[in-house]
C-alpha cells in the first residue's frame, strides 16, 4: 500500500478526494489528530466512511500512516498541515459529515488564548467544511477551554446543540486515555450544522 499521508502537490487548491480514496464515500475529519489512535480504531469500525487526519506534527502524522499501514486501511489518508488552513483552503467545500476535535491543545495561558484553534473564527470555517446536517464532535479535559467551546457555538445560529453518540464516545483517543487513567474526566460537546 502506498504511504497514507498525502504528498500535497499544492496547497492553494483544494484536494482531489477522488485521487485520495479507492472509494467514493462519505468524510469524516479529525483535526489535530496526532498519533492517530482514535482515527485507525474508528476508520476500522467504519469501512462505509473515508476518514482524513490532519496534523501539523512529522513524528505523529507518520504513526498514522504506520499504523493505518499496519491495519490494512483503504479508508485513511494523513494530511500534514495546519487545521484552520486545512478547512479554509484543502478541504472542499461541504463534503465533511463529521468533524472531530479532541484534546486541541488548551493554550491555558491567558496571552496565548488566540492560538486556540476553537474561537469565534472557528464555526464559519466548520459551517464550510460540512455537509448539510454535519456535525462537529470536540473533546478536551479543559475547562475553561470547554466554556470558549460552548460560548462560540452557542453563538453561531446555524448550529444547534448535539449528542455524541455512544458508539462514538467509546472510541477514545490517545490523550483521552491518558488523562481518564490520572482520573480527569472528558468533556464533550456536539454542535449540528442546522440542515
Ligand atoms: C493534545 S494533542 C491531542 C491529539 C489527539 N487528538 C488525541 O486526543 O490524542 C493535540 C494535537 O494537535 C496538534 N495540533 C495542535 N494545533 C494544531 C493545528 N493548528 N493544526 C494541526 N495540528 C495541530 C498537535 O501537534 C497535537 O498532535
Amino acid at each position: 500500500m502506498e504511504n497514507l499521508v498525502c504528498q500535497l502537490r499544492t496547497i492553494l487548491e483544494p484536494l482531489e478526494l477522488a485521487e485520495l480514496f479507492l472509494k467514493p464515500q462519505p468524510l469524516e475529519v479529525e483535526l489535530g489528530c496526532g498519533d492517530a489512535s482514535f482515527l485507525v480504531k474508528y476508520a476500522r469500525q467504519n469501512p462505509e466512511k473515508n476518514f482524513i487526519g490532519v496534523e501539523r506534527l512529522l513524528g505523529r502524522i507518520q504513526k498514522l500512516d504506520r499504523k493505518g499501514q499496519r491495519a490494512g486501511l483503504a479508508n485513511l489518508r494523513g494530511v500534514r498541515i495546519e487545521s484552520a488552513y486545512f478547512l479554509e483552503y484543502l478541504l472542499p467545500p461541504h463534503s465533511a459529515g463529521a468533524l472531530h476535535v479532541y484534546f486541541p491543545d488548551p493554550w491555558p495561558k491567558k496571552k496565548h488564548r488566540r492560538h486556540r484553534l476553537i474561537n469565534e473564527h472557528f464555526p464559519a470555517l466548520a459551517r464550510n467544511a460540512l455537509t448539510p446536517g454535519g456535525t462537529v464532535f470536540l473533546r478536551t479535559d479543559d475547562r475553561d477551554y470547554f466554556q470558549q467551546m460552548n460560548e462560540v457555538f452557542s453563538a453561531a445560529k446555524e448550529f444547534e446543540k448535539a449528542e455524541t453518540p455512544a458508539e462514538l464516545a467509546e472510541v477514545v483517543t490517545d490523550f483521552e486515555s491518558d488523562f481518564n487513567s490520572q482520573g480527569i474526566p472528558t468533556l464533550r460537546a456536539a454542535f449540528r450544522l442546522r440542515g
